[in-house]
């Protein structure tokens, strides 16, 4: 499968990965290389890494807690420890192995410790393969509040081998399925298309997917590397949905929602306001709550939910002034960023997904 090299880091995938992190190797000659995992990836994906490739160093190997709770300033810490006990200079090698709490933690620590040491992303979650390691963004949550600290510092490549999903739990698939979809909507209708007639019984074509939906990510970040404008098309449905998840997570009355659960939510109630804003296609908002109706499931609300979702909006990082930003759509492909919305279409919106989905 052909490499992507337009962007800041190159993406390299499948077997491909493995020969061009060794030539990497041979031609930056580290003085130590440090790969960090997750309890998860250091059983599941560690030994297939280690067995494709022959370091010249024995690589260090660290350990962090699996799971967004773990993605913190604490853990960061904790890993930079373990890095001045190693006497990791900065002429080190860091490789993050894992989903997008590693890829983004990973990517944080390398950015910081000793003012910054390369890192390659080889991410083993769907999330992490088609969004999170791609693109240079790094850091943690803070508080409640997710990726609140972090900077934007691509690293050296990113290798995508769909191998390392043999062992990703289904769910885990599920909720990374969110980002294909999101860049079905952003970005043109022959993929969207694609997208819609994925078959996830077989699998069948799995690969070319998650490679166009890498491309399509990649352009956007080339064209707008620190999100100034047309990168922020990448957060559609994410308005809503990030702060579904978070109150999904803090409230005691409702399920933890997965990240892709979320933005499935988040995007089918930013379609609709699409439609109501801008004219969106009617039929497109319907095929996409039939794609969400088939890889999720309804998320049931409590009472007064939306009032508490309205306030972790305006934590929203589009927003500027006090203004919470939305990113809308005028049909599949075409969009129009910071825009704001009246609360009583919000609640519209909201009361569309509780009723029709
Ligand atoms: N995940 C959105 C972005 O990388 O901009």
């Amino acid at each position: 499968m052909q490499a992507i090299t337009s962007g800041a880091a190159p993406v390299y995938f499948n077997e491909q990965i493995y020969s061009e992190i060794t030539r990497y190797i041979e031609q930056y000659s580290p003085s130590s290389v440090v790969i960090l995992t997750d309890d998860n990836t250091y059983a599941d994906c560690l030994p297939l890494l280690l067995d494709q490739i022959n370091f010249p160093m024995e690589p260090n190997i660290l350990v962090m807690p699996a799971g967004e709770a773990f993605k913190t300033m604490e853990v960061t810490v904790s890993i930079i420890d373990e890095l001045s006990n190693l006497l990791t200079d900065r002429k080190a090698l860091m490789i993050n192995l894992g989903g997008g709490v590693v890829t983004d933690l990973g990517g944080f620590v390398a950015s910081i410790y000793k003012r910054g040491i390369t890192y390659i992303n080889l991410p083993t979650s769907l999330l992490a393969m088609v969004d999170a390691s791609v693109g240079g963004k790094t850091g943690v949550d803070h508080g409640m509040l997710k990726n609140q600290i972090g900077v934007i510092n691509n690293g050296a490549m990113v290798g995508v081998d769909i191998d390392y999903l043999a062992t990703l739990p289904e769910n885990q698939m599920r909720s990374g399925f969110a980002e294909i979809i999101k860049h079905g909507l952003i970005s043109n209708k022959d993929y969207w298309s694609a997208v819609r007639n994925f078959d996830p019984g077989t699998m069948e074509g799995l690969d070319v997917l998650i490679r166009d939906s890498v491309v399509i990510k990649s352009d956007v970040v080339l064209e707008d590397p620190t999100e100034k404008g047309l990168r922020k098309i990448l957060n559609f449905g994410h308005t809503l949905g990030h702060a579904i998840e978070t109150y999904s997570l803090e409230s005691d009355v409702m399920d933890d929602l997965l990240h892709g659960e979320a933005i499935a939510v988040g995007m089918v109630m930013e379609t609709y306001l699409s439609v109501k804003r801008f004219g969106f296609p009617e039929s497109s908002l319907y095929d996409l709550m039939n794609l969400v109706r088939s890889y999720y499931r309804k998320v049931s609300f409590p009472e007064n939910a939306l009032e508490e979702i309205n306030t972790y909006m305006l934590h929203d990082k589009k927003n500027v002034g006090g203004r919470v930003n939305f990113v809308l759509l005028e049909d599949i492909g075409v969009h129009k960023i910071d825009q704001t919305i009246d609360p009583e279409l919000i609640k519209e919106a909201f009361e569309f997904y509780v009723n029709e989905v």
